[in-house]
C-alpha cells in the first residue's frame, strides 16, 4: 500500500483532468465500487454517480449493494445512514468531510435529551410521545429514537411514519425540521393550534405546561435555510404570468408555500412529476438550484419550461462541497489501496439507529 495521496495534489487539477482520473478509477475498481449521488449534487459530480436518488432511495440502494466501497456524493448524515444500513460491511466514503447539513446541525443529542427530560417533568414521554427524527440528523439522534420507541422518516414517507406514530402514542416530538413536521401533520388534519414549536434555546422550549399538554405535534425549531428563501409571493407572481402553470415544492418549504403549490414531494418525486409533464407546460419548482437547473435543461427538448422559485440563488452550499477534485482524490486513494474520509458509526450508536431506520422501512417503505 502506497502512502495516502493528499488533497493538495488534486485541488489545482481542472475539472477535465479530474474527470479523466475519476473515469479511470471507476474502470479499475469496477464492481468493487458504487458511487451514489443525491439529486442536489452539482452536474460536474452528479454525472459520475452510478446511482442517483433522494434520501430514501439512496438509503435503500446503500442497503442493497454488494460493492466493497460506497462513495457517497451527498452529505454527512447520508453517508452515516449508508454505513448503518450496510452493517459496517461496506467502506463508506464521503469525498469532503465538510459536506454536512445545516438543518441536521440544529438538533443534537444533548439538546434532545434536555427536551425529553423537560417533557418528563410534565408528562411521561416514553408512554405518550413518539420521537420522530427526519433522516437529516446525526446518527446518535436516530439512535435516541430507536431507544425511545421512535422512528426515522424522510421527506417521501413522513406521512406513513406519522400515521404509525399517532396509532401508538398520542403525541409526536418531531426534529429537526419543523416545516416537514408541520406540513405533513397539517395534511393529515392536525389543526395548527395543536402544534407547538419547541425552542431549544429556552427553558421548557419556551412553552407553558398547558401548551405542551394540549399539543399533538411538538415541532423542533429547526429549518433548512435553502428552502426558507422560497416565499408565497414567488408563487403568486408566477401564477400571474402563467395562469395555467404548475407549482411543485419540497416539503421543507414553509406551510404557505406548500399550501399554494399544486404538488409537494421529495426530490425524487419532483423529478418524476416534472419528467412526466405534458409538452407546453410551465413549471415553478421550489427546491435547490442545481436540481432545478438540471431539470430545466432536461425538459427543454420536450418544450416544457422549468423555473426556479426564487429570484435569489438558493443552493445547498454543503452539498456543493463535493467537487470533482475531492471525488478524484478519494477514488485515486481507493485505487492505491488507501481509504480516506471513511464514515464509520460506532456499533453502540448504529444498532439502535438501525432499529429506527428498519422500522421506518417496514412501516413506510
Ligand atoms: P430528499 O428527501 O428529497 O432527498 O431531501 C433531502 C434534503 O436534504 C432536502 O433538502
Ligand atoms: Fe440540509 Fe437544506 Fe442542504 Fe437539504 S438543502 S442537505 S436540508 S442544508
Amino acid at each position: 500500500m502506497a502512502a495516502a495521496l493528499k488533497i493538495d495534489q488534486f485541488s489545482l487539477l481542472d475539472d477535465g483532468e479530474c474527470d479523466a482520473r475519476i473515469d479511470a478509477a471507476k474502470r479499475l475498481l469496477g464492481d468493487r465500487l458504487v458511487i451514489l449521488g443525491h439529486h442536489y449534487q452539482r452536474n460536474e459530480v452528479y454525472k459520475h454517480a452510478q446511482l442517483t436518488g433522494d434520501s430514501l432511495k439512496l438509503s435503500r440502494l446503500a442497503a442493497e449493494t454488494d460493492a466493497e466501497f460506497i462513495v457517497f456524493c451527498g452529505v454527512h448524515f447520508m453517508a452515516e445512514v449508508a454505513d448503518i444500513v450496510s452493517f459496517g460491511k461496506r467502506t463508506v466514503v464521503l469525498p469532503d468531510l465538510a459536506a454536512g447539513c445545516s438543518m441536521a446541525d440544529m438538533a443534537n443529542l444533548a439538546k434532545v435529551r434536555k427536551c425529553w427530560a423537560e417533557l418528563s417533568e410534565i408528562l411521561d414521554p416514553d408512554e405518550i410521545v413518539t420521537p420522530v427524527t427526519y433522516i437529516n440528523s446525526a446518527a446518535d439522534l436516530k439512535a435516541f429514537c430507536g431507544s425511545h420507541g421512535g422512528i426515522v422518516c424522510t421527506s417521501s414517507n413522513a406521512r406513513g411514519v406519522l400515521e404509525w406514530s399517532f396509532a401508538r402514542r398520542e403525541k409526536v416530538l418531531f426534529f429537526p425540521d419543523q416545516h416537514l413536521g408541520r406540513n405533513t401533520a397539517y395534511k393529515m388534519g392536525v389543526p395548527l393550534d395543536e402544534m407547538v414549536v419547541w425552542d431549544f434555546t429556552r427553558p421548557q422550549g419556551g412553552l407553558t405546561v398547558d401548551q405542551i399538554r394540549k399539543a399533538k405535534m411538538i415541532l423542533w425549531k429547526g429549518h433548512c435555510s435553502v428552502h426558507q428563501m422560497f416565499q408565497p409571493a414567488h408563487i403568486d407572481n408566477f401564477r400571474k404570468q402563467h395562469p395555467d402553470g404548475l407549482v411543485i415544492s419540497h416539503p421543507e418549504n414553509n406551510l404557505e408555500v406548500c399550501e399554494k403549490s399544486d404538488f409537494v414531494g421529495s426530490t425524487e418525486t419532483i423529478l418524476k412529476t416534472v419528467h412526466a409533464s405534458e409538452p407546453g407546460k410551465h413549471w415553478l419548482v421550489g427546491t435547490e438550484l442545481n436540481l432545478v437547473n438540471r431539470l430545466a435543461e432536461e425538459m427543454k427538448p420536450k418544450n416544457v419550461t422549468v423555473q426556479f422559485m426564487s429570484p435569489m440563488v438558493c443552493m445547498c452550499s454543503t452539498m456543493f462541497r463535493v467537487d470533482p477534485q475531492h471525488l478524484a482524490w478519494t477514488l485515486d486513494n481507493l485505487v492505491a489501496g488507501n481509504t480516506v474520509n471513511r464514515i464509520r458509526v460506532p456499533e453502540a450508536v448504529a444498532e439502535p439507529a438501525r432499529a429506527a431506520l428498519d422500522l421506518m422501512l417496514s412501516v413506510a417503505p
